[in-house]
């Protein structure tokens, strides 16, 4: 099977006015999170807890990268304008990238744009870098758990702010 290229993979994540569904009244406020995954460790996690049917939050679509270093912002940003409430960036612990220093690459870029994304007021707490081993699935479980909880009691993106970014 061959591999679409990353930017066609983003474009089925993306939500517009025109494919965006209208929640029924009253329903409970559902998150929609993007998440970029390290193909070595995170997606190997995220697969675990999907073999090992652990209970998960059907709130999260992974995006698979080679790398963490490898999640340009601009991907994060594309997500949020795209009609994502959250964007979780998870990759290998720090020392065991398998390109040296890609997650602390990533953990520089995150903790920019977590200082920059309040200026066009966007909680910082809608972006979430984790560190999530290969056989850790049950830590996966309960990442995207804890953090689809954590963007339900933040509620809905105001995306009247979005077209300032
Ligand atoms: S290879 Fe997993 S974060 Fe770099």
């Amino acid at each position: 099977m061959t591999e679409k290229p990353r930017e066609e993979n983003m474009q089925e994540l993306i939500v517009t006015p025109e494919t965006q569904s209208e929640p029924m009244p009253g329903a409970a406020f559902e998150p929609a999170i993007v998440a970029f995954v390290c193909n070595w460790c995170t997606y190997t996690a995220a697969d675990l807890a999907g073999t090992s049917r652990m209970v998960q939050s059907p709130n999260v679509r992974l995006v698979r990268m080679m790398c963490t270093g490898m999640v340009d912002p601009k991907y994060i940003i594309k997500a949020l304008l795209g009609g994502a409430d959250a964007v979780l960036i998870s990759g290998c612990h720090p020392g065991d990238c398998h390109y040296i220093n890609g997650n602390y690459k990533a953990r520089r870029r995150v903790k920019l744009l977590m200082e920059i994304l309040p200026r066009f007021g966007i909680d910082s707490r809608r972006i979430k870098l984790t560190w999530v081993g290969a056989s850790e699935g049950n830590e996966f479980a309960a990442t995207v758990n804890r953090f689809t909880a954590e963007i339900k009691e933040l509620g809905p993106i105001d995306t009247r702010r979005l077209p300032l970014l």
